[in-house]
Order: C-alpha cells, then structure tokens, then sequence
C-alpha cells in the first residue's frame, strides 16, 4: 500500500487504529483502508455511531466553552485524537488568544497531523504519549512549557477513558493527574455506557467487532463514571448523559438524550 506523505514511517497501516477508525467515523482523510474497514464494519453492526461520536465532539465544544466561562484559559486535552473541526485551541484562543493547549495522544498520525496543524502557534504543543503514564506526561517538555500549574488546568478526557480497564487502574491514572492540580482546575469526562441491562444487541455487536479488531473497550455506568470523579466536586448537571450535559438547544437531547451510550461530566477541584 501506497503511504501518503503525512503517514509517519513507522506505523502499521494494516493495523486499524482507534484515532484513525474514529476519524473514518468523523468523516475525516487521515486513515487507512484498514481503519475504513473496521469503522464500515462495526458502523453496519451500529449505524447510530457516527451519530455518538458527533454528540462526543459537540460535548467537548460545549465544555471548553463552559471552562473559558469558569476562567480557565490552560488546556491539557489527553487522547486528543487527529484533529478536526473545532479543535480544543481553535475554541480556546478564539476567546482569547493568551490560551494554552497541550495534546497528548498515542497514534503517530494523530500527533503527526496536529503537529503540522500547529506549525507556528506558539501556545500550543503536541505530544506523543501514553496518557496513563501521568509522570511522564507532567513531567514532559511539551506541558512544562506551556502550562502553569500554579493556575487552573482543564484536564480532558473526552471519548478515552474506555480505553482504560479497571486492570489498569483509571482512577491511579486521574489521581496521578490530579494531585498535581493546583484549586480551582477542572476534568471534564465523557465515556461509553450504559445503564445496567440497557446495551442493545446492536451495540454488543458493534462492541465485538471493535474489541477483536482495533482495541478493547470497557463500558461503565453512571455511577462508576461517578467513581472515576473522586477528589473533583461535579459541577451541574452532575453525571448525564452525554448530549444532556448543558445542551445548547432542546433539540440536542430529543430522542438521542435518554438511551445515548455514554455519560458526560465535569468536576472541579476544590
Ligand atoms: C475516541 S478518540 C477521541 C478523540 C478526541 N478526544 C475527541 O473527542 O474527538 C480516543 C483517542 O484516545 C487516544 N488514546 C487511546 N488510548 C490512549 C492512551 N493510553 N494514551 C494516549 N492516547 C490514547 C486514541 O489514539 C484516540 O486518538
């Protein structure tokens, strides 16, 4: 297979990745026939996909407003995936133009592709790493050089933590992120799940096909949303589903809002 320019030579384009299937899903050009094939795949077991990752991408719009409101002007987006449309610092420096984001992501492509975005913003970088490996984020060139941590920080974890098992601990891996925070920061979350009994078979489906071929996921409830909280005071409307968290019109939530696959929330640190 033919590897366009923007490909970073080391990756496996036979491999789907989660960044590039989610991008497929967005309608976006940076994937491989791989990835095309896996988002056809698990869309065809679950049409109503595209839909969820677009609600994703509205809620992550809506709370970088919400942040920009609470003051915060200092982003760490983890898991930020290929950039697309309203991108976390394209909504942040479009209210002002002092605001700082840092994008950590694992997949070259996605750290590639927002590199090449960013060539000459100077409050903005780009890193290429393992979001649980908090020390080695915090610690990192890329955020000591555009985050103050004697300010508020809004931490990201928009459509990432189902990524993480309870194996692996996601509650250590915000702790870790957490404690460095200084009062006043924010986590804003949202994440795949259901309701207990709620899952349709479509989605199982879809799950199955998403688990064998690109990366497990791991659904949680609202309540262990809740859980993954800890140590942060949730801001309203609490733990919601995803397109109910502060809508921008009734509109957002008719029909999607009361079965929607996955939970939204914000919390402040006290
Ligand atoms: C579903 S996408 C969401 C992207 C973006 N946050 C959004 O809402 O549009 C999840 C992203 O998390 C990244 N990711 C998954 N596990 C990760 C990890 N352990 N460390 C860093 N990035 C990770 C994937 O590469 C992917 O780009």
């Amino acid at each position: 297979m033919e590897r366009p320019n923007w490909a970073p030579g080391d990756i496996d384009l036979e491999r789907p990745s989660v960044a590039r299937v989610y991008d497929c899903w967005l309608g976006g050009a940076h994937n491989f026939a791989a990835d095309r094939a896996a988002a056809q795949k698990t869309l065809e077991a679950m049409p109503e996909l595209r839909g969820v990752v677009l609600n994703h991408r509205a809620l992550l719009r809506r709370a970088v407003w919400y942040l920009l409101g609470q003051g915060v002007r200092q982003f760490l987006d983890l898991g930020s995936g290929i950039p697309t449309v309203g991108n976390v610092h394209e909504i942040a420096q479009s209210a002002d133009a002092g605001a700082r984001v840092v994008y950590v992501d694992i997949d070259p492509v996605a750290v590639a592709h927002s590199r090449s975005l960013l060539n000459g913003n100077g409050r903005v970088s780009v890193l290429q790493a393992d979001v649980r490996d908090f020390e080695g984020v915090l610690t990192s060139q890329e955020v000591g050089a555009q985050l103050d941590f004697d300010e508020p920080i809004a931490v990201l974890m928009i459509a990432l933590l189902h990524f993480v098992p309870d194996e692996e601990d996601p509650r250590g891996i915000i702790a870790g992120y957490r404690d460095r925070l200084a009062p006043g920061s924010f986590l804003a979350i949202s994440h795949a799940g259901y309701e207990a009994g709620e899952e349709p078979p479509a989605s199982r489906e879809a799950r199955k096909i998403y688990d064998s071929s690109v990366t497990p996921i791991t659904l949680r409830d609202k309540t262990q949303l809740t859980g993954l909280l800890e140590g942060f005071s949730l801001v309203e409307p609490g733990v919601v589903r995803v397109p109910a968290w502060r809508p921008e019109s009734p509109d957002d939530v008719e029909g999607s809002g009361k079965r929607f696959p996955g939970f939204a929330a914000i919390g402040r640190k006290a």
